[in-house]
């Protein structure tokens, strides 16, 4: 089999650089290990900058965002007993975010690149690694049904994810990693229930950090700060409520309104980017290449401003013979996915608990005091909440 560009992984990176590419008149295989009803069924992400919501848009897969999704203006953080408003418009110049789940993106996407545009994804397909990158035919070897088979590309994009296999191919003396594990978990739970508020709260509190999202008016997305080893078998949903209850401020706890979970999984915190994106004809993009701690909401919104970069260098490639582009990727994709980094490391330090450490927890208290406090501050918080600009890339 051959095809322009081979794409590993079919999350939301992998469909949206095919989506971004079709639109060229490029064409494209994605091959995905799992199946298409894993994929979908995948919960993840909530939080979407406008700058992955307008990629969407040119991507042919925004419409049931713009109708469905919820426009949000700002965030509240609890801390000291306190509930504090960040405004976004008003300290970045009229940005918001959208509220619209990584799952029903991804369902956007598949329904307009598979089952509208007949485009090719062979699912339970998955790449075993990645031959030739150095060369103008580099090379997938995938399994399927039980055979070894190859996929011959121009280029070969590397979206599968953190646990993938295309960062694992390159040679180790060719690859530069940087990594943190937190001492500490997310415990999330998905439910049919109305959100304690309309904006997110992201709470300070002794027992932890809790968060407060959603995904509709009537559906919730919570998160309370576990042990690194704890198990969702240890967690009855009265039990989740009720630790949730306790580290949020009075006027939000007496507005949780608990239901039965639709969901509940246990997410470890890592920061992890890898340098560079980049070896001869093979592309590394979204969580393949960097990961985040989910406090500042950028994972999703990072494998966006990745495939903004990478599409267009393939596309000045394919369609006016340019390399520069290609050439350029790897560094105007990594500067942005180290602010985010650096974003979401504060974050998570700012907001958890972290060593029962009482100078710590004072110290955050009055971060946060001075932050909520100060027009700088609040535009610090907000400028990056909102998803820093993309760099002029033509
Ligand atoms: P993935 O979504 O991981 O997709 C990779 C794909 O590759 C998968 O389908 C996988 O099956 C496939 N694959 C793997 N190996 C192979 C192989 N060998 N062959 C073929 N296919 C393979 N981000 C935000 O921006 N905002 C948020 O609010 C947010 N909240 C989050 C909450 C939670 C609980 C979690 C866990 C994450 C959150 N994130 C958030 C992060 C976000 O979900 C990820 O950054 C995003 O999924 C990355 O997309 P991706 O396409 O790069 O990788
Ligand atoms: C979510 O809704 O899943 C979500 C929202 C904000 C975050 C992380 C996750 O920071």
């Amino acid at each position: 089999m051959r095809t322009q560009v081979g794409i590993i992984g079919s999350g939301p990176a992998g469909l949206l650089l095919a989506r971004l590419l079709h639109h060229q008149g490029i064409d494209t295989v994605i091959l995905e290990s799992r199946s298409r009803e894993y994929v979908a069924g995948r919960i993840r992400a909530g939080v979407i900058e406008q700058g992955m919501a307008d990629l969407l848009r040119e991507a042919g897969a925004g419409e049931r965002m713009d109708r469905e999704g919820l426009i949000h203006a700002g965030i509240n953080i609890a801390f000291d007993e306190r509930l504090e408003r960040i405004d976004f418009p008003r300290h970045t110049n009229g940005k918001v975010v959208m509220i619209y789940g990584q799952t029903e993106i991804t369902h956007d996407l598949m329904k307009a690149h598979i089952d509208e545009a007949a485009c090719i994804v062979h699912y339970e397909s998955p790449a075993m690694r990645v031959e030739g990158f150095d060369t103008e035919t580099p090379r997938i070897v995938y399994e399927q049904h039980g055979e070894q088979k190859e996929l011959v590309c121009d280029f070969v994009a590397g979206c599968d994810g953190f646990h993938g296999i295309a960062r694992k191919s390159i040679p180790a003396d060719k690859i530069k990693t940087f990594q943190r594990t937190y001492p500490f978990g997310w415990l999330g739970i998905l439910s049919d229930v109305p959100p304690v508020r309309e904006e997110l709260i992201y709470a300070n509190h002794e027992r932890g950090f809790a968060l407060c999202s959603m995904r509709s008016h009537t559906r919730s997305r919570y998160y309370i700060q576990c042990e690194i080893d704890d198990k969702v078998e240890n967690w009855s949903d009265d039990a989740f409520w009720d630790e949730l209850r306790r580290r949020l401020p009075p006027e939000a706890a007496e507005n949780v309104t608990p239901g039965p979970r639709l969901e509940m999984g246990i997410t470890p915190l890592h920061s992890f980017v890898a340098e560079p994106l980049r070896f001869g004809r093979l592309f590394l993009a979204g969580d393949a290449g960097h990961i985040v701690p989910p406090t500042g909401a950028k994972g999703l919104n990072l494998a966006a401003s990745d495939i903004y970069y990478l599409s267009r260098a393939l596309i000045a490639f394919y369609k006016e013979h340019r390399t520069d582009l290609l050439d350029r990727y790897s560094d105007a994709a990594l500067r942005r996915v180290w602010k985010a980094v650096r974003f979401s490391w504060w974050y998570t330090s700012l907001l958890h608990r972290l060593d029962g450490d009482p100078l710590s927890r004072r110290l955050q208290i009055s971060e946060m005091d001075y932050l909520t406090g100060s027009e700088a501050g609040r535009t610090v918080l907000a400028e990056n909440y909102v998803g820093l600009p993309y760099e002029k890339f033509e």
